[in-house]
């Protein structure tokens, strides 16, 4: 039996035409882009032919983006930035962040100085944007707000303007973990009123191990990697060459079909669901999945039986790759701190299912069939 890869939110498949596009960086143009003489100065200029095809998708100045190793570094030094060089003396977050926002809070945010709260979220798992308001109504202290754009595990949307307006209000520091965003929705930087965003290569067809930090050109950070003068001195060490070049490479391929892609998708999604709910009793569905959800993810709570209790496992010998809530729980169910959040039913055994444009309705087909077998 072929394999099918349900788990395109943990990571998707490389795009030939991206892998094309970083090949000749592995070879024949190898030369370090801090050398001055040519084999330098044609990798340097690939590095900002590079940026500036991510500013100009993104809406943004080449200047406010930076070439990180992925979505955990990029969250890292948003948050760090924002304590150490921009005053924040508060962080509001949500339960319901990657661990690469929420264990770096509880890092930073454990001693006198800084402190950290999280926001109310709705019964749908929607941050309750009144509570949020609240908070920053009450702080004394400079507030950094980091809240995601999508989530990982459940997809829910967040509207990115209507708490940016919110942040510009209350003259706080908005970062946005946008990782399942990124390369999936139009982003329009320049109207949007964020101060940091984080994105990786990985999740739309590009290379692992890149990513970008966008960090708006109306603030000013401190270098965050020190050694050597690359990427304007902020961030040092030779550069992930034919990683920058493949991270544009996907990001272009990604917008230039997007719409397609986006309509393809959301309706394999929405085929997924109809036969779940045809075919499996009381299945239901983790946050706003019918609403402000990312078209790439369905949650779906099974009713817990003995047998659904294996279903990862159960799914796995059959060449299903699904996740139990984000990639670090695949395989074996630790419980989703999530799924915790938003709705502890201890009588649910949820598994993400999240697609690519290389998913079809036959596969759909094959895994429901499974399923029904398997709960
Ligand atoms: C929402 C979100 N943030 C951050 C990350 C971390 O990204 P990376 O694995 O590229 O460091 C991921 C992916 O695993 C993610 O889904």
């Amino acid at each position: 039996m072929e394999r099918i890869y349900f788990d395109n939110a943990a990571t998707t498949a490389l795009d030939p035409e991206v892998l094309e596009a970083m090949l000749p960086y592995m070879t024949t143009h190898f030369g370090n882009p801090s050398s001055i003489y040519s084999y330098g100065r044609e990798t340097r200029l690939a590095i900002e032919t590079a940026r500036k095809t991510v500013a100009r998708l993104l809406n943004a100045h080449p200047g406010e983006i930076f070439f990180t190793s992925g979505g955990t570094e990029s969250n890292n030094t948003a948050i760090l930035s924002a304590i150490r060089d921009l005053g924040c003396r508060h962080i509001i977050s949500s339960p319901i962040e990657h661990h690469a926002v929420l264990h770096t809070i509880e890092h930073y945010a454990c001693g006198e100085n800084v402190t950290s709260s999280f926001v109310k979220l709705l019964p749908d798992g929607h941050v309750d944007l009144t509570d949020l308001e609240e908070q920053l109504k009450e702080q004394k202290e400079r507030c950094l707000v980091s809240l995601m754009h999508a989530n990982n595990e459940i997809g829910n949307l967040l509207d990115i303007d209507a708490v940016g307006n919110l942040c510009k209000q209350y003259n706080a520091i908005f970062h946005s973990d946008c990782v399942q965003t990124v390369g999936h929705y139009p982003l329009d930087l320049r109207k949007t009123p964020v101060h940091f965003i984080s994105g990786a290569g990985h999740k739309f067809h590009g290379p692992k191990g890149v990513g970008i930090l966008y960090v708006n050109d109306n603030i000013r950070v401190k270098p965050f990697i020190f050694g050597g003068g690359q990427e304007r001195n902020m961030r040092a060490g030779t550069e992930n060459l034919y990683g920058i070049v493949g991270f544009a490479k996907a990001l272009e391929l990604a917008y230039a079909r997007v719409e397609e892609e986006h309509s393809y998708i959301l309706s394999l999604k929405n085929y997924m669901r109809e036969k779940l709910v045809a075919t499996i009793p009381n299945v239901g569905f983790n946050g706003d999945s019918e609403g402000r959800c990312l078209y790439t993810v369905l949650s779906v709570a099974f009713p817990k039986t003995e047998k659904s209790e294996m279903i990862l496992f159960n799914l796995d010998i059959n060449q299903i790759c699904v996740s139990g809530g984000s990639a670090c729980s695949s395989g074996a169910d630790q419980g989703s701190h999530v799924i915790r959040a938003i709705n502890n039913d201890p009588n649910k055994v949820t598994v993400r299912f999240s697609f690519s444009r290389h998913n079809t309705r036959e596969e759909v087909d094959a895994v429901v069939g499974k399923l029904t077998e398997l709960i």
